[in-house]
């Protein structure tokens, strides 16, 4: 079996040490393994499989040899080093949204698109934490039904937002606490915002990523690009709003969907129960639904609440809940290596 040079870049970060962790794990083909960070982490030493290793720097590293990248270092940083290290010979699978919507640009969900990997030109993007999960689910219903119309809300952990939003959510809630001077009413303490846009601690807010001319934000617009793309369906009618919530990893996500075919929540479940990394979770009188305590550390996505929408004639309601750091990037990343390799 061939065996492949693997580089990860934003390794420090917190997608970037899940990918190295799941590498590992799944026993992924590797005969080198390369970390690489910004400036300020050259030097530091991250384990992989129990074995030491320095942290190189981007800006001094070449690319020449390296069979794939697996890439998270922000957008900013993707669009100015991908290209490079593609010309260099590598193929990079990028986490970022940087190449997300260009059209030379497979975005692929392994259970859902896998085909579209071999159009590569050297770059893969890996979608959008939050795409990742929905279209998991959506895809056997959009088989089965042809969903018209989908409004979507996310409950987004802060994880999502990388590892200085998880050490803010933790800093804040303890400091909080500690100067709480009786036990109850939290609600008005307030902590400085140094990482997220507003305090993420006793709180949540609708704010995730900037907000553009249309007054979504950029997060809320990729939900409904990128799952139109992965869909490869622009006829999908798409509304999102996206959350943050004092949640440090695991989203969840209410999903409402209108289809062209009925289709009834026994069907639904029985199809989802057939769905590749899907797991039903849906016995709400035994208080059993998907939530971030569980899915956190797991590989499947977990849909729950299954019920008819009332309001309309052909609509369901769904609940999906999944690993964001783990299947809404680095298991997903790793996942497409893995194809890549095979
Ligand atoms: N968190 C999620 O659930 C999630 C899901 C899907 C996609 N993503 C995307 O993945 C990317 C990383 O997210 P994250 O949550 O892992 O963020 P993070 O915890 O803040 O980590 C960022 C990583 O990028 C590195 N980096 C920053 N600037 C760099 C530079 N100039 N050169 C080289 N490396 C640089 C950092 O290295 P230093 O430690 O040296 O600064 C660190 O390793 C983002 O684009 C994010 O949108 C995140």
């Amino acid at each position: 079996m061939k065996k492949y040079k693997v580089a990860v870049v934003g390794a420090t970060g917190a997608v970037g040490q899940e990918m190295t962790r799941i590498v590992g794990e799944r026993n992924f083909p590797v005969s080198e393994i390369t970390l690489v960070a910004s400036e300020r982490s050259k030097g530091k030493i991250l384990k992989f499989k129990g074995e030491n290793l320095t942290v190189e720097n981007l800006s001094e590293f070449s690319f020449k040899g390296i069979d794939i990248v697996l890439s998270s270092p922000g957008a900013s940083v993707s669009k100015g080093y991908v290209p490079r290290a593609v010309e260099e010979g590598a193929v990079v699978i990028d986490n970022t949204s940087a190449f997300r919507m260009d059209p030379d640009v497979p975005l692929v969900v392994p259970e859902v698109n896998p085909h579209a990997i071999s159009k590569h030109k050297g770059i893969i993007a890996n979608p959008n934490c939050s795409t990742i999960q929905l279209v998991a689910v959506l895809k056997p219903l959009h088989d089965a039904a042809r969903i018209r119309r989908l409004v979507v809300s996310t409950y987004q952990s802060a994880s999502g937002a990388g590892a200085p939003a998880m050490n803010e959510l933790k800093e804040q809630t303890q400091s909080i606490l500690d100067s709480a001077e009786q036990a109850l009413p939290l609600q008005g303490k307030k902590a400085e915002a140094k990482v997220l846009p507003c305090q993420i601690a006793f709180n949540v807010f609708p704010h995730i990523d900037v907000f553009l001319e249309n007054a979504y934000t950029k997060e809320e617009m990729k939900l409904v690009d990128e799952t139109r793309k992965i869909l490869e369906d622009d006829s999908i009618r798409i509304t999102a709003t996206a959350v943050r919530v004092p949640v440090f990893i695991g989203h969840a996500e209410s999903v409402n969907i209108e289809t062209e075919k009925r289709l009834t929540p026994d069907e639904a479940r029985e199809i989802l129960g057939k769905a590749p990394g899907v797991i039903v979770v849906d016995n709400p009188s035994a208080n059993e639904y998907p939530v971030p305590v569980s899915s956190a550390g797991r590989d499947e996505v977990f849909v729950g609440r299954i019920r008819k929408d009332e309001s309309i004639e052909k609509g369901l309601n769904l609940w999906v809940v999944a690993d964001n750091l783990r299947k809404g990037a680095a298991l997903n990343a790793v996942q497409i290596a893995e194809i890549l390799g095979s």
